[in-house]
């Protein structure tokens, strides 16, 4: 696979070259786990914030023309400035909406802001900054080639257990151990057929018919799985991580480290 096969301004034979893709980047969480501060996306990593990271790593594909962010509800203004003040590919369009209280809310609000003519979207953390464009690219590829969705994923390190919750520091009887050779992580940008992850969203709308309690669902493609959609994986990145915990801005910093060393040489 090569940069210019994704291009869009340049004509490919063989393939649906009218297909246009946009990103969703929900950013309107408050980072409870990493602890207190400033809402998660706008902390910043190696002196700019992970939103505009973020941004970029979308924006680097070539096949990518429209990124919608999706802002804290009380930081729209702030972030549409944050887009202005950094340097960002010209040939992409920017746009930033208001968020909602889960993550589901907040990636629909994004969807109902997308222009006619788009029928790729990604769906990407801004919690996972540091994403390769060759992994971005690859999630596309996959949809364009005919799967109406895509996520990226990678084979976990540790076993899996499934308890029965208790009450916190109590110990928890297991249940069962899933085959670990079976399992993935799930990671972002999660791509999908546009009328697919509408019709989803239509579904499962939070508070309605078959929502998700409490939080919502926290991944897009188990809300297509719910409809039935063959939902498929391909290989994620282990830079793709989401930042979650204070350890994670450790490891972000030095992936970036990594590339300035890199870059030098
Ligand atoms: N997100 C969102 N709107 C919400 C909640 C989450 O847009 N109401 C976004 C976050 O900004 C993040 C992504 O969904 O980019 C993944 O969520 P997560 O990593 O859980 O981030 P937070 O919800 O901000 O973190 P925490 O759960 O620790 O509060
Ligand atoms: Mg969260």
């Amino acid at each position: 696979m090569t940069d210019e096969s994704l291009d869009e301004s340049r004509p490919t034979t063989g393939r649906d070259t009218s297909r246009r893709t946009a990103a969703v980047i929900p950013a309107a969480g408050r980072g409870i786990r990493l602890g207190p501060g400033a809402p998660k996306a706008l902390r910043a990593l190696s002196g700019t914030p992970m939103l505009i990271h973020a941004v970029r790593a979308m924006a680097d594909s070539r096949a990518v023309s429209l990124v919608v962010v999706v802002a804290p509800a009380d930081e729209a203004t702030a972030v549409k400035n944050l887009l202005d003040e950094h340097a960002l590919p010209e040939r992409t369009d920017f746009v930033v909406v208001p968020g909602g209280e889960t993550r589901q809310e907040s990636v629909r609000l994004g969807l109902d802001a997308l222009p006619a003519g788009i029928t790729t979207v990604l769906v990407h953390d801004a919690a996972r900054p540091l994403v390769p464009v060759d992994t971005v690219d690859a999630v596309i590829e996959a949809v364009r080639d005919g799967a109406p969705a895509v996520v990226p994923a990678l084979p976990l390190t540790d076993t899996v257990k499934q308890v029965e919750p208790r009450a916190k520091g109590e110990p928890e009887p297991v249940v069962a151990t899933p085959e670990r050779a079976l399992l993935r992580a799930v990671q972002t940008p999660q791509g999908f057929d546009r009328a697919t992850l509408v019709r989803a969203h239509e579904t499962f709308a939070a508070g309605g018919e078959g929502a998700a309690p409490g939080e919502g669902a926290t991944d897009c493609a188990g809300m297509v799985e719910q409809l039935g959609v063959q939902v498929v994986v391909v290989p994620g990145h282990e830079e793709a991580f989401k930042v979650t915990r204070p350890l994670d801005l450790v490891l972000a910093e030095a992936v970036l480290a990594r590339r300035r060393a890199n870059d030098v040489f």
